[in-house]
Order: C-alpha cells, then sequence, then structure tokens
C-alpha cells in the first residue's frame, strides 16, 4: 500500500497531454498526484518536499533551462525520486546527458500515449495498490470521463462507503466544484472497473490529445449499442474519429467483399436468398452487402467496366451509413419524405444524425479511410440527394448529382425496395419509380435497367 503522504509530480506543459497523464495516474496508483506546467515550477515543488515525491513525469519542452536544475536536484537531494521524460523523438535529446543518471527512464510520446498503463506498470511495478476492494479517484479525474461504468462512492469516517455518483452519469464542472466545496476531493470506484476504464482511455487517447475538449467515452458491455457505438465513432464538436480496431474490421469486410465482386456470384442468387430469408433481418449489414453487389452488376450492365469504378462503389456501400451504426433504425428510412413522416417519434439527437450522416459519414471517410478511393465521399455525401432537388442533406437537383452518386441513388433506393417486399422484381421497382428519375443520367442509368429486366425474363 502506498503511504499517504507520497505523490507523483507531473511536469507537463500541454494541457491535454497533461489531463491525460493526470488520469491515467490517478485511475493506476494511490499516489497523490501534483501537476505543474514548468519545469521551474516543479523545481520549486521539490523543495521543501523531502522525500515525499517519488516519481517525476516530465514532457520535454525544447530550450527548458531548469530541466537540468531539476536533475541535478533529485540526483543530490531526491536519491528515492525516479523521472520519467517524454520526449518528441528519442534522437531529439542529447542521450549521454540523461544516461548518466540511473533514475531516469526516456522515452517518446507517441509510445508512452499507446502503452501508458504498461509503462507505469513497469516503472513501478513494485508498488502495489492497496488491497481494499475500491480504488481512490481524484474529483477532477471524472470530469474527462463520460460515464462511469460503475457507481462512484465517498469514504465516511467509519470507513463505510456511500454511493455518491450513479452508473453512467457525467458530472457537471459546476457539481464537482460544489462536491470539492463540501470538501469532497475523492470518490472511490470498484477496483475492477479502473482497468475496464484504462482499457478504454488506451484506445481513445490519441483523439483526446488531438481535440482538448474531449471527455474519455466509457462504454461497457451492458449498454445500448447506440451508446456502446459513441465510443467507436468519436465526436468531438465537428470533429469524427473512428475506433481503430472499428476501422480495421471495416476494412477487413471491404477487402473480403472487393474479392467476393471480382468472383462475381449471379445476382439473381443473391437476390433470391435475400428475399426467402425471414423478415427478422440485420437490416444495416445486409443493406450494405446488397448495394455492393447490386451496384457492381449494374456498372457492368452500364459498361464502366473499370476495377476503380466498382471499388469506389463497394467503399461507399459499406461506409456510406457509417454514423448511423448505432442506430441502425434510422438507416432504415429510404427518403426526406418517409423521414417527415415519421419525424415525430424521433429524438432531436436521431433527427440530426439521421439529417447529417451523409456528411458526418463522408467527412470520416475522408480522415479515416484514406485508403478510399477518390470521390468515395462525394457518392457517400450524395446517397440521399434526389433529381428532383427533394433530397437531403442539401437538396441538390439532378446536373449537381455525381453519375456514380446517380448510380448508388437509382440502387439504394432499389435495395430498400427489395428488402420491403416480400416479393420483388426489378420490372415492377421500376414501373413503381419511373416518374422519380426522369432526368438525364438517371433516366439512362433506368432505361440500362429496363433492358437488364427484359433480358431477365428472356433467358
Ligand atoms: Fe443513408
Ligand atoms: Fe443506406
Amino acid at each position: 500500500m502506498a503511504p499517504n503522504n507520497q505523490n507523483i509530480l507531473l511536469v507537463v506543459k500541454d494541457q491535454a497531454f497533461r489531463y491525460m497523464v493526470k488520469v491515467a495516474v490517478d485511475l493506476s496508483y494511490d499516489y497523490g498526484i501534483i501537476t505543474v506546467k514548468s519545469s521551474a515550477e516543479g523545481l520549486k515543488k521539490l523543495i521543501g518536499a523531502g522525500n515525499t515525491i517519488k516519481f517525476i513525469i516530465y514532457e520535454m519542452v525544447p530550450g527548458d533551462f531548469s530541466f537540468m536544475d531539476m536533475v541535478q536536484k533529485i540526483s543530490k537531494e531526491h536519491q528515492n525520486t525516479r523521472l520519467l521524460v517524454i520526449v518528441e523523438k528519442l534522437e531529439s535529446v542529447k542521450k549521454s546527458d540523461l544516461t548518466q543518471y540511473s533514475f531516469i527512464t526516456v522515452l517518446p510520446k507517441a509510445l508512452f500515449t499507446k502503452e501508458f498503463s504498461q509503462v507505469f506498470q513497469k516503472l513501478l511495478q513494485n508498488e502495489e495498490m492497496n488491497d481494499d476492494e475500491f480504488k481512490k479517484i481524484d474529483m477532477d479525474s471524472l470530469a474527462y470521463i463520460d460515464g462511469v461504468t460503475s457507481d462512484a462512492y465517498v469514504k465516511m469516517s467509519s470507513g463505510k462507503y456511500v454511493k455518491l455518483v450513479t452508473k453512467g452519469e457525467v458530472l457537471t464542472p459546476n457539481e464537482i466544484q460544489r462536491y470539492k466545496a463540501q470538501d469532497i476531493h475523492h470518490v472511490y470506484i470498484k477496483k475492477e472497473k479502473v482497468q475496464e476504464v484504462l482499457e478504454q482511455m488506451k484506445k481513445q487517447v490519441q483523439f483526446f490529445l488531438a481535440h482538448p475538449g474531449f471527455k474519455f467515452i466509457v462504454r461497457g458491455k451492458e449498454d445500448s449499442l447506440s451508446k456502446r457505438f459513441e465510443q467507436k465513432i468519436l465526436r468531438c464538436a465537428d470533429d469524427f474519429c473512428i475506433d481503430e480496431a472499428f476501422q480495421q474490421q471495416l476494412t477487413g469486410v471491404i477487402t473480403k467483399t472487393v474479392d467476393a465482386i471480382n468472383r462475381i456470384p449471379k445476382l439473381e442468387k443473391i437476390l433470391q436468398k435475400i428475399g426467402s430469408q425471414s423478415r427478422e433481418r440485420n437490416y444495416l449489414p445486409e443493406h450494405m452487402l446488397l448495394l455492393c453487389y447490386i451496384t457492381a452488376a449494374w456498372t457492368e450492365h452500364l459498361g464502366w467496366h473499370s476495377k476503380g469504378t466498382k471499388e469506389k462503389l463497394i467503399y461507399a456501400s459499406i461506409l456510406h451509413d457509417l454514423t448511423l451504426a448505432g442506430t441502425p433504425h434510422l438507416a432504415e428510412i429510404p427518403d426526406m419524405k418517409t423521414f417527415e413522416s415519421m419525424k415525430g417519434s424521433f429524438t432531436p439527437k436521431e433527427r440530426d444524425l439521421f439529417i447529417n450522416h451523409p456528411l458526418e459519414s463522408a467527412q470520416l471517410i475522408l480522415s479515416s479511410f484514406q485508403q478510399a478511393p477518390p470521390d468515395t465521399e462525394v457518392i457517400v455525401r450524395q446517397h440521399h440527394e434526389r433529381p428532383d432537388g427533394k433530397g437531403f442533406p442539401k437538396g441538390i437537383h439532378w446536373g449537381k448529382i455525381n453519375p456514380l452518386s446517380a448510380l448508388f441513388i437509382v440502387a439504394h433506393d432499389y435495395v430498400h425496395y427489395v428488402m420491403t417486399h416480400e416479393e420483388h422484381d426489378l420490372e415492377a421497382y421500376l414501373e413503381e419509380s419511373s416518374t422519380k428519375f426522369t432526368q438525364s443520367t438517371f433516366a439512362n442509368i433506368l432505361n440500362v435497367l429496363r433492358k437488364i429486366s427484359q433480358q431477365g425474363k428472356e433467358d
């Protein structure tokens, strides 16, 4: 058990990084944490600290002259204190200057942020957390976590724990201030949950560092699908980021689909299979996959044989409703008219998600799927536009709709028809939608589809 008067001193200039390290240290150890912004301030804390500073974490700042003074001070007067120096790049430090001190460990920042829990484990390996069931957390640390996965307690003088914050609750800065004014500076959470929080933080650290206003989003298995997806697709103001594992999972699906489409099976067979399935369907994945096969088959008929075109359409098919992954019921809404008729049953957040999903998914593709072929994001941005200008989010007319988007829009509409009709056939669909797509490129696409439908009958 760590003695009560032992502290870890964080000397970190960059605000977001300082918060990140502080929360990570707080969740990992029972030490008190002192944070300062510069080594000059750190030096002041060392003076008169005696043996109470167990460890110093310092982020190297170029031209920081007080740093070596701090090193000298530790070497002469604080034999039990260890120093972790985090540098941008290992080559940026004159190793010889630092390696002569056995109490110093130098680590590149990228490695530290990626592996911080292992780093702490190694550096403080002999330090055990107390064997109590609860871990003491600084009240401020809770402010950087959006929804704890466990209840948080206060410890009474009798030693009893009393619940203060209920699982999933988010403390506002005002509430935190209020608790602090009541002399409540720490809360306790169950230790088994701490590791969960650390694991989730690890995944979100890069995003947190790029967006100082972002909180670590912590979701447990028992949370709803949409809550858990909030963790896979992270939002901060106008920015989006996707969880690395989820991104790789999607890329895997795309690669497999590109492969499968190159060995193209008969589209009719796929449609038959879909039609014979029960109504208990998983709409979004089926919708994505059907779009892949239908757009790939139609491009052949339209004479767009290039591999690049197919790849664009596969990427768009899999990723076009990406930001609706946590709310798949919204991805089932085919157009603005249907949305308007159902609007009353949605929360403002759901409405916002739906209206913005073409733009937000496109933005996410640009930032996180750089391997996607050029223009994939245009198709995604335009996938709910309509040639008569009654689509969304921009309401542009046919003249401004990209030809590949036009194909995607018709295919998207057809897929919805297939998935919502027990009996479906292309001819019937074309008849139903003949007034929807009368303009230019759209009319050409429909003409080709009529030919496909005729051929299907003659075969
Ligand atoms: Fe969509
Ligand atoms: Fe869709």
